[in-house]
C-alpha cells in the first residue's frame, strides 16, 4: 500500500476504520484496505455449525447449512459499499453530532463479491404474495436502549428479488474476513451500507419494514429536530438507495502543490446505480467548471474514477467537484442543504482546500 494511504480509526477497538486517500490504482479496493463499520464486536462463528433461517411470510420455511447454500448458482457482482455516514465530518462545521462517528469520505470501498442471489433463496422458500419486505438479522450482539440484539434492517421485496442482491461468501476472490461478515453477509448494491447485513443469521419475510433499532431508530433521514428528544429520528424516512455523490481523493486537504497544472482525481457514483452524465471540477467557487475525464469507467453498481487538470496560481484554493446522473439529479451545493439530525447521506459538493506554492517551491504536506 502506498505510504500516503493512511488508516483512519474511529473507535478504540478498531471496529470502525477506513483508509485515505484511496490510490488511483485501487479501483477495486484491496480487501485489507476496505473500510469497516461495525456497531458491535465481531462474532466468532463456526462455519460447520452456522445456519441461515428463512422464515416469516414464506410457504416453505427453510434452514440452510453453508454447504446447502453453496448449492445455489454462484454469482459475482462488483459493487461499491457506501456507509450512510460518509462525509458526516463536514456537518461538524454546522454543529456537533453527539454519538455519531465523524466519518470523512473514507467510508466507501469497492469489491468484487461472490455468493448466491438472494432471489434464488427466496424462491426456494416460496415467498407469500403478502410479503412486502425482507428483513436481515446478523449474529452480532449490539446494545442499545438496555437491550442486546443482532444488527438488522430490511429492503423492499422488489429490490430483494433483483439478481444483484447477494448472500456473499467471498470478497475479491477470498473468503470474507471475520470483520467483513464471515461466513455469509448480504450485499445490497446501490443501497446504503447498513442494509448489507454482516454475519447473517436470519432472513424474515414480512408485511412491514424491520422494527430493528437500526431501521426504526437509526439510518433515518430527518431534517427537523425533535425538541423533546434531540437525537430521535423515528419521524424521519428510512434510508434506502445511496445518493448521487462525488469525492476528491487528491490533492488532500492542506496539501502543498506547485503552481501550474494541478491534477485533481476522485470518484463519483450515481444515485441507486444510475449512470453518471457529468463530473465537473471548479477551483474558483463555482464561477467556472472543468469537465473531468473518466479515468476508470464504473460498472452498474460501482464508483467511477475521474480526473481533471486545473491551472492554479500561488495562493490558497478550494477545489470543488459536482456530478449529475441520468435521472437529472444534481448535488446540492452546500452541507447546509444536506444537514440532518444524525448526519447521513451528505452529498453536497465536496470541497478540498489546498495551498499552491511558487512554481520552484518544494511540494508536500
Ligand atoms: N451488519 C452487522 N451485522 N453489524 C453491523 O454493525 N454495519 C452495517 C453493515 N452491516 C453492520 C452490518 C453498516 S452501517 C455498514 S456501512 C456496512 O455493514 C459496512 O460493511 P463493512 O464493514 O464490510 O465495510
Amino acid at each position: 500500500m502506498p505510504s500516503s494511504c493512511r488508516r483512519l480509526v474511529h473507535d478504540p477497538d478498531g471496529h470502525n476504520a477506513g483508509f485515505w486517500p484511496i490510490p488511483a490504482e485501487y479501483f477495486v479496493t484491496p480487501s485489507n484496505v476496505f473500510f469497516t463499520r461495525s456497531h458491535a464486536a465481531t462474532p466468532q462463528i463456526d462455519p460447520a455449525t452456522w445456519r441461515l433461517e428463512v422464515c416469516g411470510l414464506v410457504d416453505r420455511p427453510r434452514t440452510f447449512s453453508l454447504a446447502e447454500l453453496l448449492n445455489f448458482p454462484e454469482r459475482h457482482e462488483a459493487a461499491t459499499l457506501i456507509c450512510a455516514g460518509l462525509r458526516r465530518d463536514e456537518f461538524l462545521s454546522i454543529g456537533p453530532l453527539p454519538g455519531e462517528l465523524p466519518w470523512g469520505a473514507e467510508a466507501a470501498s469497492t469489491g468484487v463479491w461472490t455468493g448466491i442471489s438472494l432471489a434464488d433463496v427466496l424462491s426456494a422458500a416460496a415467498v407469500s404474495p403478502l410479503a412486502k419486505f425482507v428483513e436481515f438479522v446478523g449474529l452480532d450482539a449490539c446494545e442499545r436502549e438496555g437491550r442486546r440484539f443482532g444488527f438488522g434492517g430490511s429492503i423492499d421485496i422488489a429490490k430483494a428479488q433483483c439478481p444483484e442482491v447477494l448472500l456473499a461468501t467471498r470478497l475479491n476472490g477470498a473468503p470474507l474476513a471475520p470483520e467483513r461478515g464471515f461466513p455469509v453477509r448480504v450485499v445490497v448494491p446501490g443501497w446504503i451500507g447498513a442494509r448489507s447485513v454482516k454475519w447473517l443469521g436470519q432472513i424474515r419475510l414480512s408485511e412491514e419494514p424491520s422494527s430493528n433499532y437500526f431501521q426504526s431508530r437509526a439510518y433515518r433521514l430527518q431534517r427537523e429536530v425533535n425538541q423533546n428528544d434531540l437525537r430521535n429520528v423515528t419521524a424521519g424516512v428510512a434510508l434506502t438507495e445511496v445518493s448521487l455523490n462525488a469525492v476528491i481523493l487528491e490533492p488532500i486537504a492542506d496539501q502543498k502543490v506547485p503552481a501550474g497544472p494541478v491534477l485533481v482525481r476522485g470518484w463519483a457514483i450515481g444515485s441507486g446505480g444510475k449512470p453518471l452524465t457529468s463530473i465537473e471540477v471548479s477551483a474558483n467557487e463555482g464561477r467556472t467548471w472543468t469537465a473531468a475525464r473518466i479515468a476508470v469507467e464504473g460498472r452498474r453498481w460501482t464508483w467511477t474514477f475521474w480526473d481533471a487538470t486545473v491551472e492554479l496560481a500561488p495562493g490558497t484554493h478550494t477545489l470543488m467537484v459536482r456530478a449529475t446522473d441520468s435521472a437529472g439529479t444534481r448535488q446540492p451545493a452546500s452541507a447546509w442543504e444536506t444537514w440532518n439530525v444524525k448526519g447521513y447521506s451528505n452529498n453536497a459538493w465536496h470541497r478540498v482546500t489546498i495551498c499552491v506554492l511558487e512554481p520552484d517551491a518544494k511540494p508536500g504536506l
